[in-house]
């Protein structure tokens, strides 16, 4: 695969779009407008201007990675995508939306693929112009430093299709798990139960937001605990996601923390917005409890 369209240009469409012109490959990078998909390249540079502060990337490498994603405002320059890969907001009828319109200009021999973190691939593939060329490509937040992309074929997907996405997704150096379309599909359906289980820890005043992470950072091992790491995805993403598994499921196991769906309600969406289980307005976060 030699270009790539990414469609949506957050948090995770920017990180895939780096990765990818990391990799050598153009990237056509697209939000709701151009001034959007331009900022969104803006941010591949600040990561980079940083990484090439650190001496992690030499400033010609970083120029010219960058000259290889182009912001664009329509979905026309995605006709001589081989890939295009949706990473919009995790809700299923703006994703729709987007296969619709990009399948217009799919080409015949090119694959399409969601992002999505939890919602069915088999479901949202019929929103595409050909089931058999639609997979799940589920990227990990930074995408620059996790190694890993799940891959998950519908029911309707081609086999061929899943081998071109893994070759493609081993060609940017990370490890593939094939999952099959289940609510959460693998990694999901592990990590958000827990988030969710710390915040009702929380609630129920078990511990407060400092000890539950450091809890977990270092009785587990983890890198981050839980409720900073739901910060860092985005609590609006959490419940999206955990809200998924429990209308998928009907399992009361995943049912919301209530303080969850408050912290949604109050615009406390983790880092994003300066604000979620902790503060970020100061140098270093502040726990919020
Ligand atoms: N591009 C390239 N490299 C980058 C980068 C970028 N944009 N940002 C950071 N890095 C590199 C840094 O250069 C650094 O490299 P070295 O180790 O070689 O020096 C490395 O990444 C670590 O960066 P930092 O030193 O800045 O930060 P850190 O050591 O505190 O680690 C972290 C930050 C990698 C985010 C770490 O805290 C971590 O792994 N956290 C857990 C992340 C996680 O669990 N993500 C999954 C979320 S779930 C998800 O995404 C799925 C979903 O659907 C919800």
């Amino acid at each position: 695969m030699r270009k790539i369209a990414v469609i949506g240009a957050g948090q995770m469409g920017t990180g895939i779009a780096q990765t990818v012109a990391a990799n050598g490959m153009q990237v056509i990078l697209s939000d709701i407008d151009l001034a959007t998909a331009e900022a969104g390249k803006g941010k591949v540079e600040q990561a980079l201007v940083k990484l090439a502060g650190r001496g992690k990337i030499e400033a010609a490498d970083a120029e010219a990675l960058l000259a290889r994603i182009t912001p664009v405002g329509d979905y026309a320059p995605m006709a001589e995508a081989d890939l295009i890969i949706e990473a919009a907001t995790e809700r299923e009828e703006i994703k729709n939306k987007i296969f619709e319109a990009a399948g217009k200009v799919l080409a015949a021999d090119a694959v399409m693929a969601s992002n999505t973190s939890s919602i069915p691939i088999t479901r949202m593939a019929n929103h595409s112009p050909d089931p058999a060329r639609f997979i799940g490509l589920h990227f990990f937040n930074p995408v620059p430093v996790m190694g890993l992309i799940e891959v998950i074929p519908g029911l309707a997907t081609a086999q061929e299709t899943t081998d071109r996405v893994t070759a493609f997704a081993e060609g940017l150096g990370k490890q593939v798990v094939l999952s099959q379309d289940e609510p959460g599909f693998v990694v999901n359906r592990i990590l958000l139960p827990m988030i969710n289980e710390a915040v009702f820890v929380l609630g129920q005043s078990t511990a407060g937001i400092e000890d539950i992470d450091k809890g977990c950072r270092l009785g587990l091992n983890h890198p981050m605990g839980p409720l900073q790491l739901a910060d860092f995805v985005g609590l609006d993403t959490c419940l999206d996601i955990i809200k998924v598994l429990y209308k998928t499921t009907r399992d009361s196991k995943y049912r919301p923390a209530p303080l969850l769906v408050k912290y949604v309600e109050a615009g406390w969406l983790g880092r994003k917005t300066g604000r979620g289980f902790y503060d970020y307005s100061g140098e270093a976060p502040v726990p919020t409890r």
